[in-house]
């Protein structure tokens, strides 16, 4: 038996839950969750429903302020958005200092970072003027510098923002075009994204979001707060899944000659630890919602672009010999939202690097509206978890030359 007491150095209740998996650390009035049912909303609003008739700004508008805009709210709100795309040149010559094949999620967090130096009004954490502002320049630069992080990492030159166009025609201007030659926009390719971005822009206490309210629990600034979200987000058990599941399709295809059942197979017999990537979700045990949004858009997008990409293929067929197969159904194992995300970044022409940027720009409204809510909230207090300690009883110091 353990006298928990001992490992605490104190008396008094203390609950220990490695990984958070059953302690709520905040009251929050902005997502919705019920894993069992497959339910996710945003302020109230079913998922489906934002995806389906909403856009990303809108949805950014309701998770930040609370409630959907008016016509001239969401037009005040985009305009002002769209006057703060520009990075100070100083900034830009950040981008010269990272190596070359620099991953760009370390380049977007220090950027979002450095942010705070740029804009040194942005400290006081309850200047409700300095909030806004920094809210909205987040909204806009994020996307800038995404687009400037993959420039870099293909050595091309870097386009200013064109605020004619929306943010995301905007970003894949930026990204996928030439400072000397008209870029054709692709309106499937951006309202895909947009999507995407809605499916991506919150999913409550997450390992990123929590890191946000924690940092932003000792009063640390918006950029501050925001720049330890994302590198949350870099980390493969968070943000990098859609990723692995590229690389797994993959290796179907190139090592397994493309047999998805010798694939499931190995998996079902843990061969060499292997998982499906993109199935399974610590809160969804029945579906995940967003997966089935993801692949409509997956069969919708690929036709559009006339991509014929063996890789979704291989996924459909997975997906169907895994929901058909024991070992997956009594696990409660199913297709999580980044099962077809990567097959569909992929067509878009964005490197497998990108990915996780791209999440984080879906994620980035989410992560503001946690530190507003959590810097409005009276009961907030700096994040201090207890631990229970391991190491040595009292001993007394030994001299160096006794060592
Ligand atoms: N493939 C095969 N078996 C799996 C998988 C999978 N993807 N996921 C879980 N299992 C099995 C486990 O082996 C375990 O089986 P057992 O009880 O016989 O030992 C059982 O299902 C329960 O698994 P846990 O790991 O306890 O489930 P947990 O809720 O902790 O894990 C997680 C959730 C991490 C998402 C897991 O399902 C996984 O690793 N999935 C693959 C990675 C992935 O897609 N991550 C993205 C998550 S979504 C997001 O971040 C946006």
């Amino acid at each position: 038996a353990v006298d928990v007491s001992k490992l605490l150095g104190k008396t008094g209740l203390v609950t220990y839950d490695p990984g958070f998996t059953s302690t709520a650390a905040c009251s929050s009035a902005i997502t919705y969750i019920d894993g069992d049912a497959g339910i996710l909303r945003y302020r109230g609003y079913p998922i489906d429903e934002l995806a389906g008739n909403s856009s990303y700004l809108e949805v950014s508008y309701l998770l930040i302020y609370g409630e959907l805009p008016s016509k001239d709210q969401l037009a005040s709100f985009t305009n002002r958005i769209s006057r703060h795309t520009l990075l100070h040149e100083d900034l830009k010559r950040f981008f010269d200092g990272f190596p070359r094949d620099a991953h760009p999620m370390p380049v977007l967090s220090s950027a979002v970072s450095a942010l705070s130096t740029f804009y040194q009004d942005s400290l006081d954490p309850h200047d409700e003027d300095a909030v806004e502002l920094s809210t909205v320049r987040l909204m806009a630069k994020v996307f800038t510098i995404a687009a400037y992080a993959y420039k870099k990492s293909v050595g091309q030159p870097f386009l200013y923002p064109d605020n004619s166009l929306s943010l995301v025609e905007n970003f894949l201007q930026m990204t996928f075009g030439f400072p000397a030659e008209p870029y054709e926009l692709d309106q499937d390719m951006a309202k895909a994204l947009d999507t995407l971005l809605i499916l991506h822009a919150d999913h409550e206490q997450n390992c990123s979001t929590s890191t946000v309210r924690l940092v932003g629990s000792s009063q640390a600034n918006l950029f501050a707060s925001i720049s330890a979200g994302v590198n949350a987000l870099f980390g493969p058990l968070h943000g990098g899944a859609n990723q692995a599941v590229l690389e797994m399709l993959t290796q179907i295809r190139d090592q397994e000659d493309g047999n998805v059942e010798s694939f499931v197979n190995r998996v079902k017999n843990r061969e060499d630890g292997a998982r499906l990537m993109g199935f399974g979700h610590r809160v969804y045990k029945n579906y995940d919602p967003r997966a089935k949004i993801v692949k409509q858009q997956a069969e919708t997008i690929l036709k559009k672009l006339g991509v014929n990409d063996p890789l979704l293929d291989i996924a459909m067929t997975l997906e169907e010999k895994a929901l058909a197969d024991d070992y997956f159904v009594e696990r409660k194992l199913y297709p999580n939202v980044d099962f077809y995300t990567g097959v569909i970044y992929r067509a878009m022409g964005f490197p497998v690097k990108m990915f996780t940027v791209l999440f984080a720009l879906g994620r980035l409204p989410g992560w503001i509206a946690h530190w507003r809510e959590m810097m409005d909230d009276p009961q907030n207090k700096i994040g201090r978890p207890r631990q229970l300690y391991t190491g040595s009883a009292e001993r007394n110091y030994v001299s160096l030359d006794k060592r």
